[in-house]
């Protein structure tokens, strides 16, 4: 959800409700033409015909979406206007209405194609609608769709074995959450826990999650409320672009050195960053 580094304007303190809706318009401004993240303005790519001038063309693709007659654009964002929470956003003024999903691609209502290089917020890496997942999806849920693991099934303990058979190393527990809040909050948890010590080290500009512990570690004010959020420091992000010290990475890991050294005890629980961060 990273929208817009919160460096874009000086702000009043603001009640929450508020800091969401000017969340909203940091977002908005950073996707405007000229701040755009890429050469594309959002408003240049949503209103581009598939493989129209000055769109990349796209391969042919074997899969055509059936007939959309449901809900518009329109009629969906009023409802969502009316029915769901305010902190809610969308990309774009005239939001995408994003219909069906076929592998590396996704279909708009007017079955316009798009090359999704954003997957779950470049979190899902399985494509859409990928036939050997749903298949297994169905198969299950046929069968049962939830007990809990104070019970025994084999399905949990096979995809478990299945994953650790994937990772390198010592990598071959795995744990399974819901979200990538939930994954982050356990691992702090976990490191927490296991060294007895209550530091953390994280990087300006990450994002986390937006839970307790999460929202400590995450370091962009946009995604940050007033609530008690203790034990984490943040070092400087090696962004080789607009970093303090350029790509020179011996300078930014001396620089997580110096906050472990006068900033906690000398004794951390653990460090957390995303392998790239994605704003
Ligand atoms: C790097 C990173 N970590 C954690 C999260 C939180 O994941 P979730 O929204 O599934 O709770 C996100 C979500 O965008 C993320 O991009």
């Amino acid at each position: 959800p990273q929208a817009g580094t919160g460096r874009e304007a000086e702000r009043e303190p603001e009640p929450d409700m508020q800091r969401l809706a000017s969340s909203r318009r940091l977002l908005r401004a950073a996707l405007a033409p000229g701040r755009a993240h890429s050469s594309l303005s959002a408003a240049a790519v949503a209103a581009a015909p598939e493989n129209g001038a000055g769109a990349p063309k796209m391969p042919p693709f074997a899969y055509t979406p059936p007939p959309y007659d449901g809900p518009r654009v329109a009629e969906i964002a009023q409802k969502r206007a009316q029915f769901l929470s305010p902190s809610l956003f969308h990309f774009y003024d005239r939001p995408l209405n994003i219909v069906d999903g076929k592998m590396q691609y996704l279909f708009d209502e007017d079955g316009r194609r798009y090359l999704d290089a954003f997957g779950g917020i470049a979190t899902v890496c399985c494509g859409h609608c990928h036939p050997d997942v749903i298949e297994a999806i169905v198969n299950q849920a046929k069968k049962i769709q939830h007990s809990t693991v104070l019970y025994l099934n084999h399905a949990i303990a096979d995809f478990a074995e299945a994953l650790a058979s994937k990772m390198p190393g010592d990598l071959k527990v795995v744990f399974f959450t819901n979200s990538g809040t939930e994954a982050n909050e356990l691992a702090l948890m976990i490191a927490r826990l296991y060294t007895g010590s209550h530091d953390i080290i994280s990087l300006r500009n990450g994002y986390h999650g937006n839970a307790a512990a999460t929202m400590g570690a995450t370091a962009q004010s946009n995604w940050k409320f007033n609530v008690v959020q203790t034990g984490v420091h943040h070092a400087l992000n090696p962004d080789p672009y607009r970093g303090a010290f350029g790509s020179d990475g011996e300078k930014y890991a001396r620089d997580i050195q110096e906050t472990i050294d006068y900033g906690t005890t000398g004794r951390v629980a653990g460090f957390i960053s995303e392998a790239i961060q994605v704003c």
